[in-house]
């Protein structure tokens, strides 16, 4: 079944951190531990303002996953640049869905007036590095050793698209 990708709704975020709390608890995708409350997750939405688009892909009626372009930073300068994140749901992955949110993300970013997409990827999540190069990042360095999850401790790929 072709999934269809939307603008989230507020209704949406339960099943937004759903998705992000299962790779919270299974991926080192993010650096985070603890799942994130639905209540913490509606901060985080409301934080986005016009220019920095959350989307959701839909399958028969369920979100599957969603891609956002977050503030990269709240001092004013930073304003023309945002952080992108992709979450689809395990057993949904591998199908096309991951691109078709990236893309329509950056589609979204793009008619928003952003400058740039910076991506912090954990080093060896090589789905989503192959993504981010077919959707036109370059990489712009390494972060290592930043992090420390499941006693491992991970380089951070940093990598960017200009519009
Ligand atoms: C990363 C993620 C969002 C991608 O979504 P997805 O729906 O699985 O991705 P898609 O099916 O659209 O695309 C997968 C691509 O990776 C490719 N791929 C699959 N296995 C691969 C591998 N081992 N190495 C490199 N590329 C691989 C596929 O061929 C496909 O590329 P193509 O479109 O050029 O054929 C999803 O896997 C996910 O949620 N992962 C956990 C969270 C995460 O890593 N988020 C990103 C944080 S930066």
């Amino acid at each position: 079944m072709a999934s269809e990708i939307r603008k989230a709704v507020y209704t949406d975020v339960p099943a937004i951190t759903g998705i992000y709390n299962e790779a919270i608890l299974t991926t080192t995708a993010t650096f985070d531990i603890e799942p994130r409350t639905t209540a913490a997750q509606r901060k985080w939405f409301k934080a986005h303002g016009l220019k920095n688009p959350v989307l959701v892909a839909v399958e028969g009626g369920v979100v599957v996953g969603w891609a956002s372009l977050s503030e990269y930073s709240d001092r004013c300068a930073y304003s023309d640049t945002a952080e992108l994140s992709v979450y689809v749901k395990a057993k949904f992955r591998n199908q096309g869905i991951g691109r078709k949110l990236m893309e329509a993300v950056l589609a979204a970013g793009k008619k928003a007036g952003l400058h740039t997409v910076i991506s912090r990827i954990v080093s060896g999540n090589d789905v989503s590095i192959h993504l981010h190069h077919e959707l036109g990042f370059t990489d712009i360095g390494t972060m290592k050793e930043v992090g420390r999850k499941f006693g491992q401790l991970l380089d951070v790929d940093l990598m960017q698209k200009m519009y």
